[in-house]
């Protein structure tokens, strides 16, 4: 196969709102001098709890909205849109390159001692058959617990990282994954490292938490093609109000003065 020209220094990344935030900084660390165009549809978050054929719809006008502003190299940096919309947006868009985030399945499994791991993620990413091609492929000798996570994601694009209220959404999920007596837990959405303190404190420090952003932005450096001389930039886009943008564009990236572009798409 053919690889797509990435030859435009802009990567554009995407999720349903902020969860792509922490794919981007791994992005932004392993390549400073890119440029990025980030999109949160806040509007539509989150996405995990919709019908797949509305994730699909959105996916590709996003795309075509990064397209339209010159991006040729495309980071899903969203499990549930990934696992759901990511071999329709390769079919749909063959000149552009698409660089996914899946459930961390393989390093977990690689990872665990006990051979017994657990996979939170939405309830979209848990039903579907591309996380059970994940497990039968990589995990296919260990006992995998999948937690569906409900309401996980909007308390955190709430702008919800602690407290009380995180808490009692936690405390239930993470009993189940303690009753399944794993070793190593995957964060199968962008959005739950936001949450990793709340879940390490209750799963213990005998758990070990992964999550994919690194892994994600090494195989974006080995597709991207450097421009010589561009400069380093950042855009965001958000297609809604959101507080918990720019507070964790502060927070994650140190970025107090970025502009929050609004799009309608
Ligand atoms: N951050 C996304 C993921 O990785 C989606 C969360 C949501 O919108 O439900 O799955």
């Amino acid at each position: 196969m053919t690889p797509a020209n990435t030859s435009s220094p802009l990567i554009g990344a995407f999720d349903s709102g902020v969860g792509g935030l922490t794919v981007l900084d791994a992005l932004r660390r392993r390549l400073p001098q890119a440029q990025f165009v980030y999109l949160g549809d806040v509007a539509c978050a989150p996405y995990g709890e919709r019908e797949p054929a509305d994730v699909v719809d959105r996916c590709h006008r996003i795309v075509a909205h990064l397209a339209s502003l010159g991006a040729r190299l495309i980071v899903v940096a969203c499990n549930t849109a990934t696992v759901t919309a990511i071999a329709e947006l390769r079919r749909r868009w063959p000149d552009l390159r698409f660089v996914g985030v899946e459930p961390g399945v393989k390093p977990a499994a690689m990872h665990s001692r006990s051979r017994r791991i657990a996979v939170m993620a939405t309830p979209a990413t848990a039903a579907s058959p591309r996380l059970r091609d994940l497990i039968a492929k990589f995990a296919n000798d260990v006992h995998v617990h999948v937690q569906p996570c409900p309401g996980l994601a909007a308390l955190i694009e709430d702008g919800v990282h602690g407290g009380s209220a995180l808490h009692a959404t936690l405390a239930p999920l993470c009993d189940a994954i303690r009753r399944a007596d794993v070793d190593t837990v995957v964060l199968g959405c962008t959005h739950y490292p936001f949450a990793a303190d709340a879940i390490r404190a209750l799963l213990g420090p005998q758990v070990t938490l992964v999550d994919t952003a690194t892994a994600v932005a090494e195989r974006v450096a080995t597709v991207h093609s450097q421009t010589e001389g561009s400069l380093p930039g950042l855009r965001v886009i958000s297609t809604g109000d959101s507080g918990a943008m720019a507070l964790l564009l502060s927070r994650c990236h140190h970025l107090e003065q970025v502009t929050i572009e609004r799009a309608s798409i």
